[in-house]
Formats: C-alpha cells, sequence, structure tokens
C-alpha cells in the first residue's frame, strides 16, 4: 500500500529471462514498499533472484531480460519514463553500491576523477569544483588523508577503502534512495562490520533509504528495520526486524537463522540440500524439497503469502498449526 512517506514501491513484480522454447521466470510476484528513511534487509541464498529485483528498480537490466508488473519511485512508475528520465534518475536519486567494487571501479582512472564524473555528470559541476567536493566526499566516507588518496588508482587501495570510494560514489548527489547489493560479502569480517556502520551513519545522517541485500541474516538484524525473505524468486517471509528474529515462522527463515554462526563452540546447522534452478523448481511449495517439516499437502499447491499478524507475511501452511519456536 503505497502511503505518504513511500519512496519505493514493488508491486507485483514478477521477472523473466527471454529463452527460446518459453521466456524463463526469476522472480514471481514479489512486493514490497520502502519508507523514506528507511533500511529494508532483502535475504535469501544465491540465485533467488535478488541482484535482478535491484536491477529492475535501477533500470539495468540486461538485453534478456524485462518483467511485469509496477515499480513506483517517489509516486511515479518507473516505466513511464523515458530512457533520459531513467538516466537523470540514475546516480542522482537513486544509487547502487555493487559487490565487488574492483570490477565496478575503472582501473585507469583515479578514485577522485570517478567520483567527481559523477558530480559533472549529474549536477553539472566544473571539474575543479567536483574533484574538491570528491575531496569532502573521500573524508565522509572515513578515508584517512582524503587530499592524497584521492589520485590513487583503484588498485593502490585495499578492498575495504574501495568499498568507502564506491559509497562515496553512490551518496555523492546525495540520493533517496541506495540499493546496497551485498555491499560486504568481498570484505572480511572485521572490515564488513566497519563499511556496514560507515552506511549506516550516512543513511541516518541525510535520511536516506536502503535497501540492504545480503545472504546473510546477521547483518540485517543490526542494521534493518524490516526484511524479506526471497526463495526461489518469491517471498517467503516478511516483517520488521525485530518480530522476525523473535518470532520467525517459515522454515526457510527458521533454516537462515540456524546457519547464523553465533560463537566458537556453537554448530552451525546449514539447510540441507541447494537452490533449485529456477526450470527446475518443484511443484507446490518451493521450499518443499529442502524443508524438515514438508507434508504430502505442501508438495500439492504452493501457499500464498498470508498476513499472519500486523505487518508479518509468511509463505507456509504449517504456520496455522505450529507456534513459533516448534520448527
Ligand atoms: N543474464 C542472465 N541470463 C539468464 N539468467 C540469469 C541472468 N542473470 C541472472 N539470471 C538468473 O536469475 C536468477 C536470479 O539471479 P540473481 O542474480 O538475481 O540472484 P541473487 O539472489 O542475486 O544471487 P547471488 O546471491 O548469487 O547474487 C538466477 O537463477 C540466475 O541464474
Ligand atoms: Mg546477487
Amino acid at each position: 500500500m503505497m502511503s505518504e512517506g513511500t519512496l519505493l514501491s514493488v508491486d507485483n513484480v514478477s521477472i523473466y529471462f527471454k529463452r527460446q522454447g518459453g521466456d524463463l521466470r526469476v522472480v514471481n510476484t514479489i512486493s514490497f514498499d520502502v519508507q523514506k528513511g528507511e533500511i529494508v534487509g532483502v535475504v535469501g541464498e544465491s540465485g533467488c533472484g535478488k541482484s535482478v529485483t535491484a536491477a529492475a528498480v535501477m533500470g539495468i537490466f540486461p538485453q534478456n531480460a524485462y518483467y511485469e508488473g509496477a515499480i513506483y519511485f517517489e509516486g511515479q512508475r518507473l516505466s513511464a519514463l523515458t530512457a533520459e528520465q531513467r538516466r537523470a534518475l540514475r546516480g542522482n536519486k537513486m544509487s547502487m553500491i555493487f559487490q565487488e567494487p574492483m570490477t565496478s571501479l575503472n582501473p585507469v582512472l583515479t578514485v577522485g576523477y570517478q567520483i567527481a564524473e559523477v558530480l559533472m555528470v549529474h549536477r553539472g559541476m566544473s571539474k575543479s569544483d567536483a574533484m574538491a567536493r570528491a575531496t569532502e566526499l573521500l573524508a565522509d566516507v572515513k578515508i584517512p588523508s582524503p587530499a592524497l588518496r584521492i589520485r590513487d588508482y583503484p588498485h593502490q587501495m585495499s578492498g575495504g577503502m574501495r568499498q568507502r570510494v564506491m559509497i562515496a560514489m553512490a551518496i555523492a548527489c546525495n540520493p533517496a534512495l541506495v540499493l546496497a547489493d551485498e555491499p560486504t560479502t568481498a570484505l572480511d569480517v572485521t572490515i564488513q562490520a566497519q563499511v556496514l556502520k560507515l552506511l549506516r551513519g550516512i543513511q541516518e545522517k541525510f535520511n536516506m533509504s536502503v535497501v540492504l541485500i545480503t545472504h546473510d541474516l546477521g547483518l540485517v538484524s543490526e542494521n534493518a528495520g524490516r526484511v524479506a525473505i526471497m526463495y526461489a524468486g518469491r517471498i517467503m517471509e516478511s516483517a520488521d526486524t525485530a518480530t522476525l528474529f523473535k518470532h520467525p515462522v517459515h522454515p526457510y527463515t527458521i533454516g537462515l537463522l540456524n546457519s547464523i554462526p553465533k560463537g566458537r563452540h556453537i554448530p552451525l546447522v546449514p539447510i540441507p540440500g541447494f537452490v533449485p534452478r529456477p526450470d527446475r523448481l518443484p511443484v507446490g511449495c518451493k521450499f518443499s524439497d529442502r524443508c524438515g517439516f514438508v507434508e504430502p499437502r505442501c508438495k500439492e499447491a504452493e501457499p500464498e503469502l498470508v498476513e499472519i499478524e500486523k505487518g508479518h507475511f509468511n509463505r507456509c501452511i504449517l504456520n496455522a498449526t505450529a507456534s513459533p519456536g516448534t520448527i
């Protein structure tokens, strides 16, 4: 439901890749909203459709992909915009932070120039003004000696610093929405925490909205206000973060929670099996072939996403019979 404070609304979106012999649906009728100033976590294992969803919002789809449904940004339907209007939004009002900065940064340009370029393109700044602002942005993302580091090439920086540069580029135009697609996956654990803390600080300072995409439910617990759990292109469960951690109901969510490292002597319990390929999904519940609580009826029809308490949605028929904590 779109309200006054809604910045982004993904409304019944399905995403397809064109294929001979029938297009392949990789995301199936997902809906979620992002309010102004809110961090929403999108969590799921590899291949569940997180990145293609972000690409749909950003309008950076591969040639062979398309979507059905609607995406609204600031109340505007994105599919109604011209290519030029979309380009003007990207980098300016919405931006994206990618997983691997080495492949998203240009190796032959200094990091300072790459940040400055965003400002020259979107804000029409002169090169010298943009470089001065780029230095400030490097300071904002806590890079020491920014006036010197601005002349570095990406390979002269550590992975953590490159990710900070990516954040500086993403926030250069003070966007309303940042899509952070596994922003810290390539970093080691201590650096991950620092980079997230930085992103969080910037988000609060500028009241930005962030979609935090990750396969790590642990990251979301401290950083997101609401969470959507995705599996095989569907939302399986969504709720505000406190509720989801206190009363998880979907067996997939519980499986993800059990696979978060909790301490040196507490064994991890990974979810057995693998995410099925989008063209080999089981009939009925898409998680049924990996679920420890599967019943024959789970394999008959796919459960609907049902609101089980206010703002808490679940796609599992066991919900009615099992109380949280017993499954
Ligand atoms: N260019 C493409 N052509 C065909 N299929 C694609 C393409 N890009 C992605 N897919 C398929 O779409 C599905 C969703 O992919 P997506 O990259 O969104 O997953 P993800 O949740 O971001 O996974 P990861 O955690 O590995 O980044 C996958 O089955 C993937 O194989
Ligand atoms: Mg991805």
